[in-house]
């Protein structure tokens, strides 16, 4: 399975069955947290058979049921760690989901003081992905339409690779399904992406820009 067909078939589960993950599963999501920890000065940390964080009432307030293993999303504190956590967190998601597995990122609903992961003074927990073998695959979310969340400068001129990348962030999880993002074409094939004010949003920012970059491929633009 490709990065985009993962995209396509990602959808958030939030109710588990109790499969265990396979260590060589476990392995693999292992390599990966360990590029992305390197590349972006993360320290995600893969959390197995640790219900207690999803049994609290803020937990079944989330609808969540049978969760035991999630990814911790922490790093270092900084001027950009929301969007850091959203981009290499949702890089963990499609591979998990090329893995055949499920996922749901939680901003709130989990509780912090029983999740088992290890974080450093100078570091913060910005959001949990749970990921396991779902009951179910879920379901596609509703999308805005293009030209709610992008702007070109030439509209005469629409580039198939900038059209690419903003249908591959359509389909990208956003906190309450909010979709607050806005990619713009500027000249010289460089894109600024931004986010409004709400819940999650710079983190949601971190996600959809990755999910442009793989829609966008081998084409060459820059971010501005
Ligand atoms: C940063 C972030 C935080 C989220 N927090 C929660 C949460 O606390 N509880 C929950 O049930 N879903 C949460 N979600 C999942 C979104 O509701 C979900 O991604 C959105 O409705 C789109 O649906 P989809 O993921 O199936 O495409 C969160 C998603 C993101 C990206």
């Amino acid at each position: 399975m490709t990065l985009i067909e993962a995209m396509h078939t990602r959808h958030s589960v939030r109710s588990y069955t109790n499969r265990d993950i396979e260590p060589e599963k476990q392995q693999a999501l292992q390599a990966l947290i360990d590029r992305c920890n390197s590349e972006g000065n993360m320290h995600i940390q893969l959390v197995t058979n640790n219900p207690e964080a999803f049994e609290s009432r803020m937990a079944r307030y989330g609808k969540f049921r049978g969760v035991r293993n999630f990814l911790a999303i922490v790093g270092k504190r900084g001027s950009n760690l929301d969007e850091r956590a959203g981009y290499y967190g949702e890089r963990l998601v499609l591979e998990a989901q090329r893995l055949g597995l499920n996922t749901c990122w939680v901003g709130l609903t989990y509780s912090k003081r029983k999740a088992a992961v290890t974080i450093e003074s100078d570091e913060k927990l910005v959001c949990l992905i749970v990921v396991g073998y779902g009951v179910n695959a879920g379901v596609p979310h509703k999308v805005k339409l293009q030209n709610e969340v992008s702007k070109v400068k030439n509209i005469d001129f629409v580039p198939v690779w900038f059209t690419n990348g903003v249908n591959a962030a359509l389909l990208a999880p956003t906190a309450l399904n909010q979709q607050k993002f806005k990619f713009t074409l500027l000249d010289g094939n460089k894109v600024h992406a931004s986010a409004s004010l709400g819940y999650f949003t710079k983190v949601d920012l971190g996600i959809v820009k990755l999910h442009f970059e793989l829609g966008v491929g081998d084409e060459k633009f820059e971010w501005v």
